[in-house]
């Protein structure tokens, strides 16, 4: 077959699949021939060009007019008639939000929405995002034994998140158990059978996040990220919008939690792979930060992201006529050798560690970046101080297949409860 512009498609390129297990389980190694021969390839079963370098995706990020984040929340597998009419069922209209908003637009609004992002600000999340932890440990510690994404990474950062946006804490069970259908909506390939239940808990989600949003209407003053949306709405309402809140109410929840669930959970795979990585970080807690930003090169939770290419563009020596989908691929980026030298190796003093392109770069670089990172490294002091000698369980690690948000759905670890330093030395 042939691409867009003419030319054939190679072997590799006609066999990229990024639903199939092989990019689940480690894209920049599935990758890797791309890197080397292909650096641009275009995807025909995708109708996507993916790119797979350091420095053109960030040039990409860079020029977020030639290069749109319009699509970057557009369904990936476009579904049926069937579905389609379940979400309108629900008066689903997700809008654009802030990640996919073009300019002139998108910087006034994050201008008037960035002050709850501040280092100031963010102090105030750290004493809960610590309690928390303290908690969930305490839960399990005696056990030996715990699955870390369901006994703890897959709810603290939803209760973060629920907090930082400003959720009353009766609405935050129904919230949690509906947010998940979002991914596979956005970034999955449900099987036809699927897309109708994955619509209603996508349509119960949207209607739910309306009345919470309506709920929070009554009460502006109180602390959250969306009554301080809705405070600058008053301020101004051109620029905040009703559509930006809503759709924001629902997409928020996403962009906090999954992300940094995700994050946490393959940091703990990565780190207990490499137990002499682990053992440092043990012995020495000031490594932590930059442990962190090696976690998030080496295996982040965003694997790949999306623009539109809105004029004629040359991307790796490819002319790109307006139109043409761009899937580029972080995950990819952050093991090019051009720019991290032995990129696959696992170094948790990497010098240039936080280059990567995880949190994406330039007008729409992620906001959240520092709730994230304080998040992570909490857990992670918390996990080397209180369970120093956990290990991984046998296990094999499975994702939930979608192009965008990866982590581990499972992370097995073991440990022998009569050696915890706590019992040891309370
Ligand atoms: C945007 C990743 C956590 C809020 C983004 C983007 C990525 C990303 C890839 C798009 C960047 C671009 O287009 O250049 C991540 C990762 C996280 C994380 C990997 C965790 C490890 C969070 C958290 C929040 C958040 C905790 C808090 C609410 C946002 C917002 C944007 C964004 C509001 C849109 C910014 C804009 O378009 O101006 N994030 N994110 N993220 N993220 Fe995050």
């Amino acid at each position: 077959s042939v691409a867009p512009n003419g030319c054939p498609v190679s072997a590799g390129a006609a066999a990229f699949d990024p639903f199939g297990d092989g990019y689940q389980q480690d894209p920049p190694e599935y990758l890797r021939w791309a890197r080397e021969q292909e650096p641009i390839f275009y995807s025909p079963q995708l109708g996507y060009w993916v790119v797979t370098r350091y420095e053109a995706i960030k040039a990409i990020f860079r020029d977020n007019l030639t290069f749109s984040p319009s699509i970057a929340l557009e369904k990936i597998t476009p579904t049926g008639p069937e579905a389609n009419a379940v979400l309108a069922s629900y008066g689903y209209a997700m809008n654009r939000t802030l990640v996919n908003e073009d300019e002139p637009a998108h910087m006034p609004r994050r201008r008037v929405l960035m002050e709850p992002f501040t280092p100031e600000a963010l102090k105030h999340h750290e004493p809960v995002v610590r309690e928390l932890t303290r908690m969930y440990i305490d839960r399990f510690i005696d056990s030996g034994r715990a699955d870390l994404v369901d006994q703890m990474l897959w709810e603290v950062p939803l209760t973060v998140a629920l907090h930082f946006l400003g959720v009353p804490e009766e609405d935050m069970d129904t919230l949690r158990r509906y947010s998940i259908a979002h991914t596979v909506n956005t970034w999955g390939r449900p099987r036809p059978e699927e897309q109708v239940a994955v619509a209603h808990a996508v349509g119960n989600f949207w209607q739910l996040a309306g009345q919470v949003l309506d709920k929070m209407r009554q009460n502006p003053d109180a602390p959250g990220w969306m009554q301080y949306g809705l405070r600058q709405q008053k301020l101004h309402p051109e620029v905040v919008t009703d559509s930006y809140l809503h759709s924001m109410m629902m997409a928020g929840i996403v962009a906090a939690h999954e992300t940094t669930a995700n994050a946490t959970a393959n940091a703990m795979k990565l780190l207990l792979q490499h137990p002499e990585a682990w053992q440092a970080l043990c012995e020495d807690p000031g490594l932590i930060p930059n442990a962190v930003e090696e976690c998030l090169r080496h295996n982040g939770s965003v694997a790949a992201w999306r623009r539109l290419v809105t004029q004629e563009a040359v991307v790796e020596g490819v002319r790109l006529p307006a139109g043409s989908k761009l899937l580029i691929v972080t995950s990819s980026a952050n093991h090019d050798e051009r720019h991290f030298g032995d990129a696959d190796l696992f170094d948790i003093r990497r010098e240039n560690a936080s280059d990567h392109l995880t949190f994406g770069y330039g007008a729409h670089q992620c906001m959240g970046k520092n709730l994230a990172r304080m998040e992570m490294q909490v857990f992670l002091e918390a996990f080397t101080r209180r369970l120093p000698h956990m290990r991984l369980a046998e296990q094999r690690f499975s994702y939930v297949p979608n192009t965008s948000f990866r982590g581990p759905e499972h992370v097995w670890v073991e440990w022998d409860p009569a050696q915890n330093p706590e019992r040891r030395d309370p």
